[in-house]
């Protein structure tokens, strides 16, 4: 949740630090700090606030030093302030420690602290760490780092520096991700590689349970045993232009116009026209384990847990396999039965989030194969999983997700083709759902050149309190994640319901001031759903309408239409969460709010 760097090498590491920080933003930002060895001491700078504070903070201090480590905090244990930011210090003011994670025996560790005499100074988890290496510390840094973590318990990913080790950094992981990139004569350490990628690509990710010793010629790997590693420098080919706002206000209008590209980029090389298929070989799953499958398990959260509902529609109508899909936070606690021929799929955008993890982790007990669909390469879900399908949406930097959950559609599109075909399904329909997806980042340009009115149609509702977003059957989830985009990024309290279950209860909250966002597209269920808005209608209730291009019937039903290209109802939701993606940006536009950073959310979210 929050974001570390580190840097040791032949320039001075303020500058490398504070911009690696600026990169990590969107991971945690209600305080920042940083540590740095220069003139024989420890100097700590840190403050309550965004990156721009600490930036004030430290202006026109001229730091020389060639060592230090960073931290931008998302709180978790205690309140965000100047003592709770990281870097924290041990008693002695020589070691200094960032975090991220959550150390979850921390009590008990700093009763045993205190009785041995330790001074704490704040309410945080992390500061247990740095009395554990002062405890431990016998002439080398890295064995105190290994014993001391070998004494908590929960997650960690930790940079330490020390006096006493002026020519190098320690870092350790559990639960929570380290990058280290290596470049000539310098070495940086980071929670994500987009903090150091204007540096360098060749970069090496820390497993779980292992120390790295960071020098400026490169690292030491080794596990919490003390058992050397050897891992293989891999090239990253994300570029910092990919990472950058490219001209656009907010990342978040950058990502939602990025869609039509990574659309592409997710079916790229996977569709099969000559046989109506899917190609996806990083399931890794031969044809006859494919053929066995007799029941799927998606879990996930958040958007990714709605991409997956929409799975669940589509795997079910068209590969006739039932499917459940499962709160991450709830399948890991409530004891999932997983039989025979289950496959489980954990979707994660950033592939990071603790309860999917957690949840995978459960279900692989549990002896189902998991697959992953994930955007982050070489992330923690996907690599424990065992197989899966990247999206290749490139890096998402706005918290509310937009691209990711577009490309997660598409990939699980891709999915029930390559099932279906294996369950019946002809080369005929095959290739006609094929197609239709292929004409998808076209229609979703067509889409685009609708936000001039979709702004005008943000324009007369923002000053809403409530809204009501309805969908049926595969948009019914569509529905909940353009609900779900608007509260995160404009504060309004907004709904997603199926519209025939509006008169089961929410029907009692419509009057002229709650609007209803309707998705209402001339499929199966196209005359419910015009009855729906009939009823609301007859409550004085204001319908802003998705429609498809040329019903120009229902102009004179609702109050606003949204027109969505003609295609088939399988690729429907691909459509269909654009312009509600963008309802929901212009809306939060409009009432000031910060649209990359909304207030109490961090993008990857990595504590339980
Ligand atoms: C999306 O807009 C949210 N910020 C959030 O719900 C997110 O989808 C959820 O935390 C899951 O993240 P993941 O896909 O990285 O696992």
């Amino acid at each position: 949740m929050c974001g570390i760097v580190g840097y040791i090498g032949k320039r001075k590491a303020v500058p490398i630090l504070i911009e690696g920080l600026k990169r990590l933003e969107y991971r945690g930002y209600d305080s920042a700090g940083l540590a740095v060895l220069e003139d024989g001491k420890l100097h700590t700078e840190k403050v309550a606030g965004k990156i721009v504070s600490l930036e004030k903070l430290i202006k026109g201090m001229d730091f020389h030093a060639r060592l230090g480590i960073a931290h931008t905090r998302w709180a978790t244990h205690g309140i965000p302030n100047d003592i709770n930011a990281h870097p924290q210090i041990d008693c002695t003011g020589r070691i200094a420690v960032v975090h991220n994670g959550i150390i979850e025996n921390f009590r008990g560790l700093k009763g045993y602290l205190e009785k041995r005499g330790h001074k704490f100074t704040s309410d945080t988890d992390t500061e247990v760490i740095c009395h554990l290496i002062e405890e431990y510390y016998d002439g080398d840094l890295m064995e105190a780092v290994r014993t001391a973590m070998s004494q908590v318990t929960g997650t960690y990913g930790i940079a330490v520096i020390s006096l006493a080790s002026p020519n190098e950094i320690i870092a350790a992981r559990r639960g929570s991700p380290l990058v280290l990139g290596q470049a000539d004569g310098e070495t940086f350490l980071a929670s994500d590689i987009s903090a150091m990628l204007r540096h360098t690509k060749q970069v090496v990710y820390l497993e779980d349970n292992e120390l790295a010793r960071i020098t400026p010629d490169g690292f030491e790997i080794s596990t919490i045993e003390n058992i050397p590693v050897t891992r293989e420098i891999q090239e990253i080919s994300w570029t910092v232009d990919m990472i950058e706002k490219g001209g656009y206000p907010h990342f978040m209008l950058k990502e939602i116009y990025e869609q039509p590209l990574t659309i592409r980029n997710a079916m790229r090389g996977r569709l099969n026209f000559e046989e109506g298929t899917a190609r996806l070989n990083g399931l890794n799953l031969q044809f006859e384990e494919l053929r066995h499958i007799n029941r799927i398990i998606i879990t996930a959260c958040g958007t990714s847990w709605h991409a997956g509902l929409i799975g669940e529609y589509l795997i079910e109508e068209y590969a006739r396999i039932p499917v459940e899909v499962e709160y991450a936070s709830e399948f890991r606690y409530r004891s999932p039965i997983v039989g025979d021929g289950t496959i489980v799929f954990a979707i994660s955008q950033s592939g990071e989030t603790a309860d999917t993890l957690a949840a995978l982790r459960e279900a692989k007990r549990k002896g189902a194969t998991v697959l992953g669909i994930c955007n982050v390469v070489g992330s923690t879900i996907a690599r424990e999983t065992d197989g899966g399908v990247y999206i290749h949406a490139g890096p998402e930097i706005g918290v509310a997700s937009t691209k990711a959950f577009t490309s997660q559609i598409t990939v699980l599109s891709l999915i029930t083709i390559l099932l279906a075909r294996m369950r019946g399904m002809s080369a005929d329909v095959g290739g006609r759902l094929i197609r239709a997806l292929d004409e998808i980042p076209d229609l979703v340009e067509e889409v685009l050149k609708e936000d001039e009115e979709i702004k005008k149609i943000a324009e007369k509702y923002y000053n809403a309190d409530n809204f009501l977003y309805l969908g049926r059957g595969l948009n019914f989830p569509v529905a909940l994640e353009g609900a779900l985009k608007l509260k995160e990024i404009s504060y309004i309290h907004a709904e997603g319901y199926p519209a025939a279950e509006m008169k089961h209860g929410p029907i009692a909250l419509i009057d002229d001031r709650m609007p209803a966002v309707v998705i209402a597209i001339q499929d199966s269920v196209y005359e419910k759903v015009i009855s729906n808005i009939e009823e609301i209608k007859a409550r004085k209730g204001r319908v802003i309408a998705l429609a498809t291009e040329g019903d120009e019937r229902i102009k004179s039903l609702v109050d606003d239409v949204i027109y969505i290209p003609k295609s088939i109802p399988f690729v429907s939701p691909l459509l269909i969460s654009v312009p509600l993606q963008l309802l929901a940006y212009h809306t939060a536009v409009l009432r000031g709010c910060p649209i990359d950073q909304p207030r109490n959310l961090a993008k990857s979210v990595t504590v339980e």
